[in-house]
């Protein structure tokens, strides 16, 4: 009975950090100008377990009018070191990325070019871009928490809110050295991350970790598929502790699209919950209430007796040894 109150209480610590929760960062896609009828990329989120795919509507002439979004949870959140990798759904050509959904809202990475395609979602746009422009930050760790291989160093790519979050988990879990996002331009010859560089995709291709250390001859080539696949990523990385954090912090913690607005299950779901768990609770403390009256009151009434033969003992052995007085 104990164990069931204090399970019913973490219920409800756990709904109340679900709530909290629910102010961690957040980016607004928006793709219509005539509501505010935004979406919501959210750190930590499970994504849109519904699984309903919803389409951008002409009202307002967005670039990537009729292309479907949303749909996809975190549990497809992981590609390869090939830049295409990592839908959901909508990958019906592995060489190019263009006229591809969006099923985690946010748009894939551009590498100059027109790499694969990827030149309609290039800087022209990046005023409707959402989470803002392509930014990359160094991820260094100095504090000598891990055992770090000469120069073992990474790079995160990505939109900047995406990025900017994500340095802040980064910092609090895996001992990264705080940096400020840089403007991410593939196409400059100074550019410290190439696309040879990715050693794993994420997001439908929307965000990645890169390392100088890992150098892919196949990114590039015509042939790039997934099939073709790509070099081995060396032990130093892949075997790398400081790696393995920020692979499984990336996993955990990259924001993704919640649901549809209007379809969004949210308050109902979270009023059953409220309800159920409220309901559940009442029970058990009832129950608790009464048995625990219930045993009390027997004890008392137990020790009552108890001393009430107590006394009527004594009483009684009193008496016998007063007549054992009245006859000497
Ligand atoms: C969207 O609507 C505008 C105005 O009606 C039209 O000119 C444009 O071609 C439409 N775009 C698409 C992709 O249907
Ligand atoms: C990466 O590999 C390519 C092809 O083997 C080579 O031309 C290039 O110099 C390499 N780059 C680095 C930085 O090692």
């Amino acid at each position: 009975m104990v164990s069931l109150s204090l399970g019913c209480l973490a219920l409800f610590f756990c709904f109340y950090v679900h709530q909290v929760h629910a102010n961690s960062g957040q980016i607004f896609v928006t793709t219509s100008l005539v509501n505010f009828d935004a979406r919501i990329v959210e750190v930590r989120s499970g994504g849109d377990e519904i699984g309903d795919r919803w389409s951008i509507t002409n009202d307002s002439n967005h670039p990537f009018v009729g292309r479907e979004i949303g749909a996809a949870n975190r549990w497809t959140l992981k590609g390869s070191q090939t830049f295409g990798s990592g839908y959901p759904y909508g990958n019906v050509d592995n060489t190019t990325i263009a006229g591809r959904p969006f099923p985690y809202g946010l748009w894939p990475l551009y590498w100059g070019n027109n790499m694969m395609g990827s030149g309609e979602y290039g800087p022209a746009l990046d005023g409707v871009r959402p989470g803002g422009q392509l930014v990359t930050i160094p991820l260094k760790t100095e504090d000598g928490a891990y055992d770090i291989t000469e120069g073992e160093m990474y790079h995160i790519i990505g939109d900047r809110d995406s990025a900017t979050y994500m340095m802040i988990s980064l910092v609090r879990s895996c001992h990264v050295s705080p940096a400020w996002p840089t403007k991410f331009d593939p196409t400059s010859p100074n550019s410290t991350v190439r696309m040879e560089n990715v050693i794993q995709y994420y997001r439908a291709s929307s965000f990645a970790l890169a390392s100088p250390g890992y150098n892919n001859t196949f990114a590039r080539s015509s042939l790039n598929t997934e099939s073709t696949g790509a070099t081995p990523i060396p032990d130093t990385i892949r075997y790398s502790e400081f790696h393995k954090c920020l692979d499984d912090v990336i996993m955990n913690a990259l924001g993704i699209m919640n649901w549809a607005p209007g379809y969004s299950p949210t308050p109902i779901a979270d009023a059953i919950w409220v309800t159920f768990i409220l309901l559940t609770c009442t029970i058990i403390i009832v129950l608790w209430f009464v048995h625990t009256v219930r045993f009390h009151w027997r004890n008392i009434k137990r020790k009552w007796r108890a001393a009430k033969r107590r006394k009527a003992e004594m009483i009684a052995a009193r008496n016998r040894s007063l007549m054992y007085e009245m006859y000497p």
